[in-house]
């Protein structure tokens, strides 16, 4: 129990930095921006200044763990994430895994916080989540999430084909109605709110998780603000025509 309740705190946390220098709240050493007051206080003759002068606080970089190695990541995706994802994390739409190589290390790390933790993928009928959660749970810690994170988002593969052929100009006035502010004009997501690229991600996936949105069977945990948040905006999409329609706008975007 406490372990699922810290790490979907963790999730909620961390905030959106690449490369996920946050994947254990390391925060960029506050000492870089204390320095620069000390150095002030020490020149304007103040009452502090009769105290010996503080040796300058030792400009460290955060500590080397914060940071994802490529080199282990690459180990950890070959390993266990290839057989599904694909080679160039590409997806592979007859096991339902999407494409993972447009997203940046932030949310990809932050969905592997949230399937570990029970916020996501814990659904019975999410057949999809509950295929990807355990692989989650495999990962040894924190650090091989971040290092998994950073390899997936340093592959680039083709743009997955599309499957789908809704109204896409029906689709592109909801998208530039509804989605465009949050996940960008061109659908390549805002990651100073927070959101995922959709650009590039194939049009059956789409459709999958805002359907998982509508029904609740993503976006359901009381911890998971983004995927709440996001829920509300499936929940906009009033039917199944009208999500076919903009996951085919989408899916034209990166063609
Ligand atoms: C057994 C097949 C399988 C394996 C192995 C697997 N995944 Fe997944 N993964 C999936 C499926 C299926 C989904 C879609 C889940 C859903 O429908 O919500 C998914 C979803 C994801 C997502 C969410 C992406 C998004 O945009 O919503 C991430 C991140 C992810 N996987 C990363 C990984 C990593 C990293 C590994 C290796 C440690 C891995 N997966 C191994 C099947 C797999
Ligand atoms: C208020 C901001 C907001 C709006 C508006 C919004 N989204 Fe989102 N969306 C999010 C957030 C935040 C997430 C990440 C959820 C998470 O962390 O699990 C998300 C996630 C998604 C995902 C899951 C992507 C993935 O790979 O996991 C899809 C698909 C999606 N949004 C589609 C849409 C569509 C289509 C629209 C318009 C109908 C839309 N969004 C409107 C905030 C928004």
């Amino acid at each position: 129990m406490f372990v699922t309740f810290f790490a979907a705190v963790g999730a909620l946390q961390s905030p959106p930095r690449a490369y996920g220098d946050t994947a254990d709240g390391v925060q960029p050493p506050a000492d870089s921006v204390g320095s620069a007051s000390t150095d002030s206080s020490d020149t304007s003759g103040s009452a502090e200044s009769e105290a010996p002068p503080a040796p300058a606080p030792p400009r460290v970089p955060p500590p080397a763990k914060a940071f994802g190695h490529l080199e282990t990541g690459k180990g950890i995706f070959e390993s266990t994430c290839l057989p599904c994802h694909g080679a160039n994390a590409e997806g592979n739409k007859d096991i339902g895994a999407p494409a993972l190589n447009r997203q940046e290390p932030w949310y990809l790390l932050a969905q592997l916080r949230k399937f570990r933790g029970g916020i996501r993928g814990a659904k019975d009928d999410d057949i999809g989540g509950q295929m990807m959660a355990p692989m989650a749970m495999a990962l040894a810690d924190e650090q091989a999430m971040l290092d998994v994170a950073v390899y997936v988002a340093s592959l680039e593969g083709e743009v997955p084909a599309r499957t789908l052929r809704g109204d896409r100009a029906a689709g592109e006035r909801t998208f530039k109605m509804i989605c465009a502010a949050c996940h960008g004009a061109n659908g390549a997501g805002r990651p100073e709110i927070r959101t995922p690229a959709l650009a590039g991600q194939a049009d059956w996936y789409l459709v999958g998780q805002l359907t998982k949105f509508r029904r609740g069977l993503r976006g359901y945990h009381d911890l998971d603000i983004s995927g709440m948040q996001m829920r509300g905006m499936a929940a906009a999409l009033s039917t199944d025509k009208a999500v076919v329609d903009v996951a085919s706008y989408i899916a034209s975007m990166a063609q």
